[in-house]
């Protein structure tokens, strides 16, 4: 009995406590309604449109903003006078290699390069031949902590002395640049090697088969890996590699060598560059060297029977499968070490 008194009593004062609260709430709208009407022209639309206006472009992108086919989105600021700012200025014409591996990595990714270093990297004298690698950098992402890098960037060149960087923003859209600028490079500091070879830093290369191959291939006006011809321009949206038709309105790409992994003789970066001046620069680094060889008339090789260029690992491989290839496309640094270790571990396998 006492319970239930008490406890009517607790409902009543909660109820009287409740209403004058609502009481409260009722005059704060009021008043609140009243001053928002005094003072709204403050609150006009424009000011409300720039809000939405400055939300909305926090959320997208820049690139957003543009129309799918606004011709900028796919073209990169190519010819530019971009200067090396990391160099190694002599020692490609002191080394006289017969091979130069030129990888694009970004700064950030040391991880990738320490990881070649200790693998297909390091093999410095291949059949008697001279075999040279440099990494191909542009300038780090401000996100990505600029100051740290760039000290860490050339602490690795100091030590290494195979970092080559340019003045342009590493991103995946300015691989154009990245790969004319090599251009650049191998044009005026390699007068006196034989081949390079444009890698990616994902790959596994197969550096002894390459060089095999290319001491029986032609060494003028040469170029060859996996090389497409009659591959569909991408005309969906959401592929990675959407051209609109506005900007490439042919149905098909020039015949070109998948930027992957693609090897050619030392006298056509100066051709291609001389190319470059007369073919816009797509942002699709392989299709358009493929565009600039298509201006320069000269067809692209396609390698010799057993030498494959490889995309994916085969579902099957056998022991013997690293032995074989030239190169094939792996997931991450730590595959490259594994599969490193299984190609060293069977010398028993016939090289051809
Ligand atoms: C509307 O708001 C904008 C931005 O706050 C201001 O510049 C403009 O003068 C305002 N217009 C009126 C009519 O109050
Ligand atoms: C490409 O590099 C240029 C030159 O540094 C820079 O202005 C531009 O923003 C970069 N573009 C992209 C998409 O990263």
């Amino acid at each position: 009995m006492a319970e239930s008194t008490f406890c009517r009593c607790r409902e009543t004062t909660t109820w009287t406590r409740a209403r004058r609260f609502l009481c409260l709430w009722m005059l704060f709208l009021t008043v609140g309604t009243f001053m928002l009407t005094v003072s709204v022209p403050s609150l006009n639309l424009s000011w409300f449109m720039t809000m939405t206006h400055t939300a909305y472009n926090t959320l997208h992108t820049s690139a957003a903003d543009l129309s799918p086919d606004d011709p900028s989105l796919y073209f990169v600021p190519y010819p530019n006078q971009y200067s090396i700012t990391v160099d190694e200025p002599h020692r490609c014409w002191q080394e006289r290699p017969f091979l130069v591996l030129m990888i694009p990595v970004a700064p950030i990714n040391r991880e990738a390069r320490n990881a070649i270093r200790n693998t297909w990297g390091k093999e410095t004298t291949v059949l008697g031949r001279v075999v040279s690698r440099y990494f191909l950098l542009g300038m780090s992402k401000e996100e990505d902590g600029t100051e740290s890098i760039n000290e860490q960037v050339l602490e690795e060149s100091r030590t290494h002395h195979d970092i080559l960087q340019s003045d342009f923003l590493d991103s995946y859209k300015n691989l154009t640049i990245k790969t004319m600028v090599m251009f650049e490079w191998l044009s005026s500091r390699c007068p006196k090697s034989s081949f390079a070879m444009k890698i990616d830093s994902d790959m596994f290369l197969n550096v002894r088969n390459l060089v095999s191959m290319l001491l029986k291939a032609p060494q003028r006006l040469y170029m060859t890996g996996m090389v497409a011809r009659g591959a569909l321009v991408l005309r969906d949206r959401t592929s990675k590699w959407f051209l609109p038709v506005s900007v490439f309105p042919e149905d098909y790409y020039p015949t070109y060598a998948r930027g992957l992994g693609y090897v050619f003789s030392l006298d056509l970066p100066k051709m291609i560059l001389e190319a470059s001046a007369h073919v816009k620069a797509l942002y699709i680094e392989d299709v358009y060297v493929g565009l600039c060889m298509r201006h320069l008339g000269i067809a692209l090789t396609n390698p010799p029977r057993g030498h494959s260029f490889h995309g994916m690992v085969p579902y099957l491989t056998s022991n013997c499968y690293w032995t074989s290839v030239i190169t094939t496309i792996l997931g991450s640094s730590d595959q490259l070490k594994r599969v490193w270790r299984v190609y060293q571990s069977h010398d028993d396998c016939s090289h051809f």
